[in-house]
């Protein structure tokens, strides 16, 4: 048995407000808590978005009342809402921004419409981006311009890795993170493996290739934080007409790092480092006395959607034999989760910014 803090997920699409039928506060903090992640921040782009201090406080009430695990949330960056979210700064778990197409109406396309939130963003917590390839490198380069922190969210491809390590060796304020289906699933892979419908490998960033794989795990010493992206869609909305991107990931990730270890591609250490020290110094994030998370580092077990906490109903990694297991975590000195039950009720978790 190996006694780890408890893990910080940065990114997580948490649904609430607006489409609970995929997931909710108390189902992604279950589903957290199972997965050893005891603090969750939550991004933006619900229904409505969260941009305002209206929409804020209609995702922080549901939070409180709801919520198992600690948590922060985001706000999202809108075409004229810069001042807006700088002066509700201190309340958010920091900024997103989403400058490439995904799940949701939150898009800045117009480059023009990103300058006055990088000048007016306070910087004490990160500009995070959703921002591929090309828009990645035009984002870097504004935030060197106002010299501003900026985090770029899920990095899946080589020439990303590289302009990343690149900015840092400059100078650029620039931390990264990456998804556990980007380092575990190659496109032609995934589709083999994994995706009974074409649906199920759609996520943005898109799945990349074996070359990009590869060269995130070369890189690791380049990339700050995982982070599992956790975007649960039902599984009839992944396998019926039009299918939305995004995967559940909030419960597998610690598994599935778990079982890198094992085969020698990761170190426990290295998981501490990228999921608990360097996420809580880039977004401020409070200590959480008295937790902990037990896992069985020998356990083997196969990852099944049916003995999982999210309400979307599926996992990409279905079926996948994974060795490392959690067996308990403590938070704030109560077991909130033991054997495979959840035993802390809605509204224990803690808002990170009160
Ligand atoms: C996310 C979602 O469903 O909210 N989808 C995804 O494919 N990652 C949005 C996002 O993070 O881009
Ligand atoms: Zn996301």
């Amino acid at each position: 048995m190996i006694r780890l803090p408890g893990l910080i997920d940065p990114h997580v699409h948490v649904r609430e407000p607006g489409q609970t039928h995929k997931e909710d506060w108390d189902t992604v903090t279950q589903s957290a808590l199972a997965g050893g992640v005891t603090m969750l921040l939550a991004m933006p782009n619900t229904k409505p978005p969260i941009f305002d201090e209206s929409t804020l406080n209609l995702a922080l009430d549901a939070a409180k009342a709801k919520a198992r695990c600690d948590y922060g949330q985001y706000l999202g960056a809108g075409p004229d809402n810069a001042a807006e979210v700088a002066r509700l700064a201190p309340r958010s778990a920091a900024l997103k921004m989403y400058l490439d197409s995904t799940f949701g109406q939150l898009r800045l396309d117009d480059m023009t419409l990103w300058l006055e939130h990088f000048r007016q963003w306070p910087g004490e917590t990160p500009i995070v981006t959703h921002s591929e390839s090309r828009s990645m490198a035009a984002a870097l380069w504004m935030a060197q311009m106002f010299d501003k922190p900026i985090h770029i969210a899920h990095i899946s491809l080589r020439e990303e890795v590289l302009l990343i390590k690149a900015a840092k060796e400059h100078g650029v304020k620039v931390t990264c993170e990456v998804c556990p289906h980007h380092l575990f699933l190659d496109l032609v892979g995934a589709q083999q493996c994994c995706a009974p419908t074409p649906g199920r490998v759609e996520v943005r960033p898109r799945l990349a290739t074996k070359a990009d794989v590869d060269a995130l795990w070369a890189n690791l010493d380049v990339i700050d934080c995982f982070a599992t992206d956790h975007a649960p869609h039902t599984l009839a909305e992944k396998d019926g007409e039009n299918p939305p991107p995004g995967f559940p990931g909030v419960e597998t990730m610690l598994p599935l790092l778990l079982t890198a270890v094992s085969e020698g591609r990761l170190t426990v250490e290295q998981i501490v480092e990228k999921a608990v020290t360097n996420p809580r110094r880039i977004f401020k994030l409070p200590e959480q006395p008295e937790t902990w998370v037990e896992v069985d580092e020998k356990a083997r077990y196969e990852i099944k959607a049916a003995e999982m906490h999210s309400r979307c109903g599926w996992t990409p990694f279905e079926g996948w034999k994974v060795k490392g297991k959690v067996i308990k975590v403590v938070l704030r000195g109560e077991t909130a989760f033991e054997n495979g039950k959840i035993l802390v009720k809605p509204g224990f978790g803690q808002n990170v910014r009160a």
